[in-house]
């Protein structure tokens, strides 16, 4: 992917002092970059989605903890601990699902219990350099599961994804886009069905936006069209991304996501994930352990209409994600290389 092509989501600023996001809720239409400085602020951007997708919920998050903490006026390790410690917890309190958000602010404590004794200034600047390290990891990581996933695809195939895991959706590349943009890269020809992924539209305002400005073959479908695209032979192979993965394979994406997997399945088509280890957890035993976001009613009913589609007052039911069987995934690419089943047993081996 070429640099002059790339659009990053979220960075932090020269002066260290402001996290500038792209407001991805205003895409595709407009492009406009939000200047945040507190922890609110950045609470907000993730619960509104302006920053999504789950490596980049964990860069901002990152940088949350540590511009919420700059701003405590604690002057002693201990009382800038005790301050910490509600910033992380209320960053934690923004999106559920996306483990990456709690791996970033775990991570982040952790640099702080690496700095004990230390001056509150000195604290706050490893806070900053921690914030750095996990975007700029990401960057990388989002590199080599392109690379890794490349592997797995043909020039001129046709490959279906949900939801947007692309470059927004990271510090750069994207997970199940990461391939697609290495691949183009190297000169393969792919064509790319986007599923618009109701109710929020990611994948009609996202991937579609962001590979057709990369100069990519994208063509939007309804989700309920990803059937009638695979029976007519057109898509190869699907590439997702995930929010969670549980320690047997079952993973947590985008709702709409198991329909997908099930249909692939109908039609013999492969079905990968593409996941950072950021997103594998091995504390859910099962996809039934993780928690499934719940978002309000108006995302259904009325938000992207210009008038409201439902009748006033009806009830909704508002599932951000679903979880899809381990047995309808054919593997799970990674930093680390293709998971392929059981993975109750070879997730694990990855991690030593
Ligand atoms: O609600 P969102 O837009 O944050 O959901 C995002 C997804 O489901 C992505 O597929 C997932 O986070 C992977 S992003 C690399």
């Amino acid at each position: 992917m070429s640099e002059e092509k790339v659009i990053q989501s979220v960075i932090l600023d020269d002066e260290n002092s402001t996290l500038i996001i792209l407001d991805q809720t205003l895409l595709p239409n407009e492009k406009k970059l939000l200047r945040l400085t507190s922890q609110n602020q950045i609470w907000e951007a993730i619960y509104s989605l302006r920053v999504r997708g789950a490596p980049a919920i964990g860069i901002a998050a990152g940088y949350g903890a540590y511009l919420g903490t700059k701003e405590s006026t604690a002057e002693s390790y201990e009382e800038l601990y005790e301050d910490f410690k509600k910033v992380k917890e209320y960053l934690a309190s923004s999106r559920p699902t996306a483990v990456n958000l709690f791996w970033a602010l775990d991570r982040m404590e952790k640099r702080f219990l690496d700095e004990k004794g230390k001056s509150a200034q000195k604290v706050k600047d490893a806070l900053r350099d921690e914030a750095e390290a996990i975007r700029k990891e990401d960057e990388k990581i989002c590199a080599t599961i392109g690379g890794n996933a490349l592997t797995l695809l043909k020039n001129g195939m046709g490959i279906l994804t949900h939801c947007n895991a692309g470059t927004i959706a990271t510090a750069k590349y994207g997970t199940a886009l990461a391939p697609i943009y290495l691949g183009v890269e190297r000169g393969y020809n792919f064509k790319v069905y986007a599923d618009e992924t109701r109710p929020l539209l990611q994948g009609a305002r996202l991937t579609a936006w962001e590979l057709n400005e990369a100069g990519i073959d994208v063509t939007l479908i309804c989700d309920n069209m990803a059937s009638i695209v695979m029976k007519e032979g057109k898509i190869q192979t699907v590439l997702v991304g995930c929010d969670r993965v549980a320690a047997n394979g079952d993973t947590a994406n985008k709702i709409g996501t198991s329909g997908v997997a099930i249909l692939a399945k109908h039609y013999g088509i492969p079905f990968y994930v593409c996941a950072p280890l950021s997103t594998i957890d091995l504390k859910c035993a099962t996809g039934d352990d993780i928690h499934i976001e719940l978002r309000p009613d108006e995302e259904i009913t009325a938000k992207w209409y210009e008038k409201p589609m439902a009748p006033e007052g009806v009830k909704t039911y508002n599932p951000c994600f679903d979880v899809t069987d381990h047995n309808l995934i054919t593997a799970i690419v990674t930093e680390k290389g293709i998971i392929y089943p059981p993975y109750d047993k070879n997730l694990p081996k990855i991690f030593k």
